[in-house]
């Protein structure tokens, strides 16, 4: 039996977290959310509670409530958006998850905050990108990882506390959307492909990064947290890695299945900017090696799979 407060379960991320862990373990799994109520499913199928990660209060309350004892603290604005809004990024990304680590402190919680691959820069190898190396993110949203990812060492080493971590690629999903990230083109070229519509993609061709199909991403984000703690030689962040495509890739993937599917290049500068100073392929053997980290998808199961999905959901 597991208590589990997400805080974050209205995002893209923490939808289908909350619903997969509902399914794994008996307890209570808590939905957190702000401002956006989670959908009907989620709010039907298990508890639900407000909880603002800038309100450290509320989190304690709710932590209390429901002898939680895992916290997923996916609160965070990604990488495109955080750069519009750097002061709010900085503020949920690291006042929410030191509140987080606080109240977890108190009650004896294990924590999972997401890194990314933001959490590396230019200076950073982009080829096979070693799990330690340079990390000089240039983006705001990068910075908030590095130091998430410092903070939540530093309340491993300092007071115990279990926080574990995973640099999550580009996650690829047809539940709730993305809101605001670089890799969000990713997503979005499936629904152009469902809805007929002409795809304009915000990156350059040859624009190599990291993706990850979401079933693989609530497969990693349970596993880190399952993993046997001897085993565990890192902690925040874990690289973890399953395809990496550049758009062109992609589109012609789709194309396979829906060969009418057009795409044109209008790039953004600060998407690309961005996705630039990220590495192209992430090697994420230390997640392999320390809790057997095995992703399922590539890219042609993924698109199969996409756009069943989508073609439901859209028609
Ligand atoms: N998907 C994120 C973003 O693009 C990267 O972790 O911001």
């Amino acid at each position: 039996m597991k208590n589990i407060l997400v805080i974050g379960s209205a995002g893209q991320i923490g939808s289908e977290l909350t619903m997969k862990l509902r399914e794994i373990y008996s307890g209570n799994i808590v939905a957190g959310y702000r401002s956006t109520k989670p959908e009907k499913e989620l709010l039907e199928s298990g508890p639900s509670e407000m909880v603002d990660a800038l309100d450290a209060k509320r989190i304690a309350e709710v932590v209390a409530k429901y002898k939680i004892d895992t916290i997923y603290n996916l609160a965070a604005l990604l990488s495109a958006v955080a750069e519009k809004k750097p002061l709010m990024s900085w503020n949920v990304g690291l006042n929410g998850l030191i509140n987080t680590l606080e109240v977890a402190r108190e009650y004896k919680c294990a924590v999972f905050t997401p890194s990314s691959i933001g959490a590396f820069g230019p200076s950073t190898p982009h080829d096979n990108t070693p799990q330690d190396t340079i990390q000089r993110p240039t983006s705001m949203y990068g910075i908030t990882k590095v130091a998430g990812e410092l903070l939540s060492d530093y309340y491993f080493y300092k007071y115990g506390l279990d926080t574990r971590s995973v640099r999550y690629p580009g996650i690829i999903s047809y539940t709730t959307l993305p809101g605001g990230g670089t890799t969000d083109y990713a997503v979005e070229i499936y629904y152009a492909a469902i809805k007929g519509e002409e795809f304009v993609c915000p990156l350059a061709k040859g624009t190599y990064l990291d993706m990850m199909y979401m079933p693989d991403a609530l497969k990693a984000a349970i596993d880190i947290m399952e993993a046997d703690p001897s085993r565990l030689v890192h902690r925040n962040s874990f690289n973890v890695a399953s395809m990496s495509f550049a758009p062109e890739h992609v589109y012609e993937a789709i194309k396979k299945e829906i060969p009418s599917l057009t795409m044109r290049y209008k790039v953004d500068p600060v998407r690309q900017g961005i996705a630039d100073s990220w590495p192209n392929k992430m090697d994420d053997s230390c997640a392999r090696e320390e809790w057997d980290w095995n992703p399922e998808y590539d890219l042609t199961s993924m698109t199969k799979d996409m756009l069943k999905n989508l073609r439901k959901k859209i028609k």
